[in-house]
């Protein structure tokens, strides 16, 4: 029997059976209703499964569902114990439509949060605790391919951003973690998001730099295990690697270079926890952008406190339902010109929480009500590649999520939700200041601060109500 076009893939990218069942490697049917059926007749019931996220609501006739894995190669994601919760799969058909997105995954589901797990922890666990060090890298294939070449300490954050939650979980294990990103600038813009999520927990970070054509798959591949665990021994720490990044990117004999440079290494330096190792790593960028110690302290000691505040909004972010509101209205917003006609009537973009989403949305809605727009018209409206790779991946996030429901219901509940977190976002805040402004003395601050209050929480009864009566009758 000839083999199977997902035999010819495995054997293409160089995967053998015994590496294959490590990792639960599967196939999904090239059927709508392969899995879906099947459990049917096993008894299971499909709503079930759709709530594991493995089938899908048709949203034309409600109670009828279709698989989600579609003729695709599945790399089950699995919880610390080993069981599998979730799954990414990925194209591998040579008659694949070619704008079918690479990787389809699970979306959140009761088992499955995200930005809690990361690929392949269960199995990279032990290396981790005996080694005292993690390899973080990207992807499914890079981790699998580290595994192969005795790499066992390998885990991945799936494409997505570095969380709070997953740096915790490796604390808990190890102390160092070494990046082995991809070497393209998105790679680097994500390390360097990441060394700030894992200063949080205090790691010793080591960075290793692929070439710019290079991930950790393409790497071993071509230049074989021993090459590769030369560069994790001889990682340089993360801060002489930005730092050195700093010095190519910007022309620090000049005091402009200067300014940029140290404005781009001063998040990692306002995170760092320990006063020592702060100090030592301010030294070395003083000494080698050739300034003064003291003003690198200064512009710390100035701006640790909103760096401070960035970084708690940012994991704020990540937890909360609110920020899913506003994603999930940005993806209406691009897909609907009646929604863009609807937020340029009445809706505030201060009332967005998250920074770029109220950017992003901002663009959808100068972009007006006649025309289709796409993804692609924000890319082009991002200024930094920083700010592309945060959109990249909240468009795969926004993937893996059920189609929003687009009744003029549900966007009017989305839109209320949205007001109604700002107005009692800034209604506690107002509460907050009134009291410092009483204690002071100062009458006339307290009854201008009470009287914004006023209005600004006036319409909080009919918003909730309105949020309160939808959630009530679906
Ligand atoms: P990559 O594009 O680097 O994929 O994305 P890869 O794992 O190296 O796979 P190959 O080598 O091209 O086959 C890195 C990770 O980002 C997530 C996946 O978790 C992937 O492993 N990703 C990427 C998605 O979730 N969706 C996508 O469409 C692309
Ligand atoms: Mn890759």
């Amino acid at each position: 029997m000839p083999p199977t076009p997902a035999a010819q893939y495995l054997s293409r990218r160089k995967i053998d059976a015994p590496l294959a069942q490590r990792f639960g490697l599967g196939l999904s049917a090239d059927a709508w209703s392969g899995l879906t059926g099947a459990a049917r007749s096993a008894g299971f019931d499909t709503a079930g499964l759709a709530g594991a996220g493995l089938a899908i609501q048709n949203t034309q006739s409600p109670g009828r569902y279709y698989d989600r894995f579609r003729n695709r190669l599945i790399f089950p994601i699995a919880d610390t114990m080993g069981r599998p919760v979730a799954f990414g799969g990925r194209v591998y058909a040579p008659n694949a439509a070619p704008d079918e997105p690479k990787y389809v995954n699970s979306p959140e589901t009761l088992l499955y949060r995200k930005g809690q797990l990361l690929y392949a922890l269960h199995l990279a666990k032990d290396a981790i605790v005996r080694e005292k060090r993690a390899l973080l890298m990207e992807g499914y294939m890079d981790v699998i391919r580290a595994h192969q070449n005795g790499l066992t300490a390998a885990v991945a954050s799936c494409g997505t951003a570095l969380t709070i939650e997953q740096a915790q979980a490796l604390k808990k294990l190890c102390g160092q973690v070494v990046f082995v990103y991809d070497g393209d600038e998105a790679g680097q813009n994500a390390m360097l998001r990441g060394c700030e999520i894992l200063l949080e927990c205090e790691f010793d970070i080591r960075i290793v730099a692929l070439p710019k054509d290079h991930d950790p798959d393409s790497f071993l591949l071509k230049h074989g295990a021993e090459k590769f665990a030369d560069m994790i021994g001889t990682a340089p720490d993360f801060f002489t690697f930005f730092l050195d990044g700093a010095c190519r990117r910007y022309d620090t004999r000049t005091p402009t270079g200067k300014v940029q440079a140290a404005d781009f290494l001063m998040p990692l330096l306002s995170r760092m926890k320990n006063p020592i190792a702060r100090q030592a790593y301010t030294r070395q960028e003083a000494e080698r952008l050739e300034i003064d110690d003291a003003l690198i302290m200064q512009q710390l000691n100035n701006r640790a406190g909103p760096a401070m505040n960035r970084l708690k909004e940012q994991i704020e972010n990540q937890a909360s339902a609110e920020h899913k509101g506003e994603k999930m209205l940005l993806r209406l917003a691009v897909e609907s010109p009646e929604v863009r006609a609807q937020l340029a009537k009445r809706f505030d973009l201060v009332w967005v929480r998250n920074p770029s989403l109220r950017s992003w949305l901002g663009t959808c809605i100068s972009m007006g009500a006649h025309e289709n727009i796409s993804w692609d018209d924000l890319f082009a409206s991002c200024a930094t590649e920083d700010e592309r790779g945060s959109l990249r991946a909240l468009i795969i996030e926004l993937d893996e999520w059920e189609p929003p429901n687009t009744s003029v219901r549900a966007i009017a509940h989305t839109l209320a939700r949205i007001e109604l977190n700002y107005r009692r976002r800034i209604s506690r805040e107002l509460v907050r200041q009134i009291d410092q402004f009483y204690q002071a003395g100062d009458e006339q601050e307290t009854l201008a601060c009470t009287r914004s209050l006023d209005e600004t929480a006036k319409p909080v009864p009919a918003l909730g109500r309105q949020y309160f009566i939808r959630r009530q009758n679906p």
